[in-house]
């Protein structure tokens, strides 16, 4: 049953970017509202204990409310947080991180320091969606938690290049030789624009020259399929993104940390107070941890299992000119089960959304490392990992909140954990 319209005062903002009220015992969770607001909401969707709604008028705006920086706001799902100003986004951040960790880890953690830096222009890569219908061609983001496709001009959360990608797909879009149906375009921006085409078609050759001609940048273009293989259409296969003091090839399909700004001072934080003769990196990728650390320690074992992101890594050293990283295609759960090297000084570890998981937190807390850095993108399986840990002896020395997503609710964050 949708319940009519209530007025309720925001209290504080949530992970997953929407503000909580409390109503009659139940939590009523809203998008694209402030701490403080009183606000008329619409409830969408409810249950016994929690009520989602939408904003239907504003009944006393914050007095930090800006007017935000996108045309697209609040229709299209990609950001959260526009209508705050962004030193107000970076303190609702560091103070969410904070909860879920006291909340869910039931861990005292220091507070965060925040680590943010340019809020706009900032990505390096996304996945636009595109459909073509008759002649009718759309190319934009999903809105939230929708199928739904917001047709869009530009992202100001991108950066230039990848704009000028999103026009040249728009025009190769209205072609006659553009194939029927839907498609997902992932372009990745570093020493030049690499593009992935996901579609069901095949994507005709007269497409990949007239996408060279319309975007000098290109570098290299490939089609995946459903199972996830890659198939070259043009190009080398890999672009060069840099980060701090390093350069790193990255194929189609490969990781590469999104914020073009903020990578280095990412690296920098995750590495800095480490060094001695043995560091394990889990959920290596490229290398983006692997080579800063290989400076740092005498041996550092790498373990990745995407087969592009091993190669990728093994050429990175070689381009360093590094030879002191054992690399291992292996699940991190299976290293760890079977590691019977001697004791590493620090444990850099940077998994998924899932994170790590209870037995292999477990495995990693006896291998006994004195130093562990756990880099993650989610708060809530972060909490749950560190309260392995914790449980283990590790107790956490520094909290760092690192703005990679400014304007969204996502939180990357790095925490340097001590033995004993
Ligand atoms: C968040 S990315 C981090 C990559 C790298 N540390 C970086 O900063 O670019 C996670 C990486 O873990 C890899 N991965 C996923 N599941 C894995 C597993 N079970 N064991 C090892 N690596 C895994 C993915 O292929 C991806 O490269």
């Amino acid at each position: 049953m949708i319940e009519k319209t209530i007025e309720a005062r925001i209290e504080k903002m949530v992970y997953g970017g929407e503000g909580l009220a409390r109503v009659e015992g139940r939590v009523l969770l809203t998008p694209f509202v402030l701490p403080g607001e009183l606000v008329e909401i619409q409830p969408v969707k409810s249950d016994p204990r929690l009520l989602r709604g939408r904003v239907g008028r504003i009944v006393e705006a914050a007095a930090n409310r800006v007017e935000p920086g996108c045309r697209y706001f609040a229709r299209c799902g990609g950001c959260n947080y526009q209508h705050a100003p962004y030193a107000d986004q970076t303190r609702f951040k560091a103070e969410i991180l904070s909860e879920t960790l006291r909340r869910i880890g039931k861990l005292e953690a220091p507070e965060p320091e925040i680590v943010a830096g340019e809020p706009w222009a900032y990505r390096n890569r996304v996945q636009f969606k595109a459909v073509k219908r008759g002649r009718e061609f759309h190319i934009g983001y999903l809105e939230a938690a929708s199928n739904r496709l917001v047709d869009i001009d530009a992202c100001p959360i991108s950066s230039p290049a990848i704009n000028e990608a999103l026009a040249a797909l728009r025009d190769l879009g209205q072609r006659p030789d553009y194939p029927a149906g839907d498609a997902e375009f992932e372009i990745v921006d570093g020493s030049g624009l690499l593009v992935t085409v996901r579609a069901g078609e095949r994507f005709p050759a007269t497409l990949v020259t007239a996408l060279r001609e319309r975007l000098p940048a290109l570098v290299s273009i490939a089609r995946s399929d459903a199972s996830g293989g890659f198939f070259r259409l043009w190009g080398d296969g890999g672009v060069v993104c840099e980060a701090g003091a390093f350069k790193y090839r990255i194929s189609h399909g490969v990781f590469f940390q999104v914020n073009r700004f903020l990578a280095g001072e990412l690296a920098r934080v995750t590495v800095a107070d480490l060094s001695g003769e043995l560091a394990l990196d889990l959920y290596s990728g490229a290398g983006f941890f692997t080579l800063p650390l290989a400076r740092r320690f005498a041996k550092v074992e790498a373990v990745e299992t995407n087969s592009a992101a091993v190669r990728d890594l093994r050429a990175n050293c070689a381009a360093e000119k590094i030879e002191n990283v054992k690399i291992h295609k292996a699940a991190t759960a299976e290293f760890l089960a079977a590691y019977d090297g001697p004791k590493p000084d620090a444990i850099v570890l940077d998994p998924p959304r899932a994170g790590l998981g209870q037995a292999a937190g477990k495995r990693l807390a006896e291998i006994g490392a004195a130093t562990v850095v756990y880099v993650a993108c989610d708060p809530p399986t972060l909490a749950r990992d560190l309260a392995v840990l914790g449980g283990k002896g590790y107790r956490m020395e520094k909290v760092f909140m690192v703005d990679l997503f400014p304007q969204t609710f996502h939180i990357e964050s790095v925490v340097i954990l001590r033995l004993g």
